[in-house]
């Protein structure tokens, strides 16, 4: 696409392929698909096509809608067999990543099935400019994919070019709106619809279901009932002619994301019905079609007294669907987000995860960097997001085990020419995809991969040293020892220590003169601690076992507390945010070595991104440090500079 950075499918990597002669078994829409890419490759590159003497066979041996694929070498011949085209499609995409790999060697037979059914992309677009949150809500980006001038888009290549780029690292699903549903978004499920068919029309070509963002209040706002209540039979019978509606206009329609009761978004509460009730009123609706609602548990009360230390909003979401455990449809899916409260840097991960076992649980993540530098800062996610899917939240089974609803993240793309703002941001995306497939793959390796197709190896070496350990750096310049909310109120950018401490959000970090944390213990706090299964109620519970990385999620302790690094707390935090400002003086000069070798655009985007983020890395540093040097009195022991 003319001016559109190719991100991780470069002209360059269909190279292999396109030389070599490629023979198709198979009929059906994703098989035309997988001919059209190896046509179009073979017509850049000089291979071709062919009924007989193959290095490559490419075979749907069925109709099954399986994602798996066998992939073998043997005799010289390449072969990826598959009994659904999805399957067809994603082995397709496997022997581009192999490149030169995928043709060499003999005997390799591979069996390749995702670990997760549904790897899924939640954009928070709105149709129309939003007066305060813009078009994309916490987009950096630009404005949405899909909606301009409030209509969906009538030139809709730029959205099959995404959806190959969905399908080339794994994603299946997405949600085209805002999960807080304004008045135009809502209508998109009735007189609207045709605008999200052609939408979806567009990602079916790589294998991707399209999902919708739904109001509650649906029957009221659109329907003209008088009532949501979710157990009324006019309000179960409308939700379920609207849902058939949505289906006659898109078959593989995948089905509803459910804000409700959250942040002002309506819900069953209002109707004393409980959050099952309503989850699977939407089920029902969705049954017969073969759809799944996503019900998001982020339910708490932001609506706090700052003065209240009795409630806590960490409890929220396992205080609130714990004891709806066993109630939802088997089509109902709980969305929880990855730690208690709200994409910080740093958070536990969230105990609910450990506490559903019989409800289907989707794990959700950011891309979007919302509190993670806004894609003005490089920070690559991936170690996080593997820590929390590695998490062994019952001390046996892993996150991403239990994960069996899917992963979902929040889209941290838009119709910028790089297409994530940021065009390093590119790597969480292309992580988040792989991550989804294969929960416990090794995030480096990961990284690895998307360096190698993006940049190929010229500048490989300096791109990994960039993005490698940069979430550990943006911790350190930010948020230390699992504090959060340090952030300015409303757009999150930026540093303001106090700006969430009297607000009534429930984000506090509570600092005094003699220290800082939040006390979570069961013993003398608020309990969150206990929510945990064994071992990590014990761990967390415990000063001396409470990792230091979370020290202040869960304790608050003396700026003198020496922590197991074997630093104080005060000291930590000031080394830490010198650190971080150094560690990004040295990303930007590595950045700069590589101006030879990164396509200029490209390179000076990155470049000015920088300027920006030492700029604002140097602004936490000094406020963060000076905050905690007034609070608590204690000079540098290395007597840095501090204001
Ligand atoms: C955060 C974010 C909101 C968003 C919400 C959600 O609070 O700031 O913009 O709507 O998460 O996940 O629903």
């Amino acid at each position: 696409m003319q001016g559109v950075d190719p991100a991780w499918l470069p002209d360059g990597v269909f190279r292999p392929i396109g030389t070599r002669r490629t023979l198709i078994r198979g009929s059906g829409p994703l098989v035309d698909t997988v001919r059209a890419e190896v046509a179009q490759a073979c017509a850049r590159f000089g291979g071709a096509v062919v009924r007989a003497d193959p290095d490559l066979v490419l075979e749907l041996t069925g109709d099954d809608g399986s994602e798996a694929f066998t992939y073998d070498r043997r005799g010289g011949c390449t072969t990826v067999t598959a009994s659904g085209g999805a399957g067809l499609l994603y082995g397709f995409f496997h022997v581009v990543r192999l490149a030169e790999a995928a043709f060499l060697g003999e005997a390799r037979r591979e069996r390749h099935r995702p670990g997760l059914a549904l790897r899924m992309l939640d954009h928070w677009d709105n149709v129309s400019v939003h007066p305060v949150m813009g078009q994309v809500e916490r987009g950096y980006a630009g404005g949405s994919l899909f909606w301009q001038d409030g209509r969906a888009r009538g030139d809709l290549d730029r959205v099959r070019a995404y959806g190959r780029l969905l399908a080339a690292c794994g994603i299946n699903a997405v949600a085209v709106n805002n999960v807080n549903v304004h008045a135009a978004e809502a209508r998109l499920l009735t007189d609207r619809l045709p605008e999200v068919a052609d939408i979806a029309g567009a990602l079916r070509l790589y294998g991707i279901r399209t999902h919708l963002s739904v109001t509650f209040a649906a029957p009221v706002v659109l329907g003209g009932l008088e009532t949501a209540d979710p157990l009324d039979a006019e309000v179960r019978e409308w939700w379920g002619g609207a849902t058939a509606r949505v289906y006659s206009e898109i078959p593989d329609f995948g089905g509803f994301v459910v804000k409700a009761d959250s942040e002002g978004q309506p819900g069953p509460f209002a109707y004393g019905r409980t959050h099952a009730d309503g989850a699977n009123m939407l089920a029902a609706a969705l049954e017969p079609h073969g759809g799944t609602v996503h019900w998001r548990a982020f339910v708490y009360d932001h609506r706090q007294d700052w003065r209240d230390r009795s409630t806590d909003r960490a409890r929220a979401a396992y205080d609130h669907f714990v004891p709806l455990d066993g109630e939802f449809a088997d089509n109902a899916v709980l969305q929880v987000k990855h730690g208690p409260m709200d994409f910080q840097v740093r958070e536990p991960v969230s105990p609910l995860i450990g506490a559903m076992p019989g409800t289907r649980l989707a794990v959700e993540l950011q891309a979007t960097q919302e509190y993670t530098g806004q894609q003005r800062h490089v920070c690559w996610l991936g170690p996080m997001w593997s820590e929390v899917l590695r998490f062994g939240i019952d001390g046996e089974s892993s996150v991403g085990s239990r994960a069996h609803g899917g992963l979902v993240a929040v889209s941290d793309v838009g119709d910028d020419p790089f297409w994530t703002g940021h065009p390093l941001a590119q790597a969480n995306l292309y992580t988040f995809g792989r991550l989804a497939w294969e929960p416990a793959a090794d995030p480096d390796g990961i990284l690895d991969e998307w360096i190698g197709l993006t940049f190929g190896d010229g500048p490989a070496a300096g791109v990994r040293a960039v993005l490698a350990g940069s979430w550990r750096t943006y911790e350190k310049y930010t948020a230390p020892l699992g504090v959060g909310f340090m952030v300015q109120p409303g757009h999150h950018y930026g540093p303001s220590v106090d700006g969430y401490e009297y607000s009534p959000w429930g984000t506090y970090h509570f600092a005094d003169r003699d220290g800082i944390g939040v006390d979570r213990s069961v013993r003398s706090g608020t309990g969150y601690a206990g929510q945990y299964a064994k071992p990590w109620a014990e761990v967390y519970e415990s000063l001396e076992t409470c990792p230091d990385e979370l020290l202040l999620f869960f304790h608050h302790v003396s700026y003198g507390h020496m922590l197991k690094s074997g630093k104080t707390v005060i000291q930590h935090i000031y080394d830490t945010h010198f650190e971080g400002v150094e560690e990004v003086e040295a990303g930007r000069e590595v950045w700069a070595s590589l101006a030879e070798l990164v396509d200029p655009a490209r390179h000076a985007r990155v470049a000015e991104r920088f300027e920006e983020q030492l700029r604002s890395a140097r602004e936490w540093r000094d406020q963060v440090n000076s905050y905690f040097f007034r609070k608590s009195g204690v000079p540098d022991a290395r007597r840095r500079r501090i204001y």
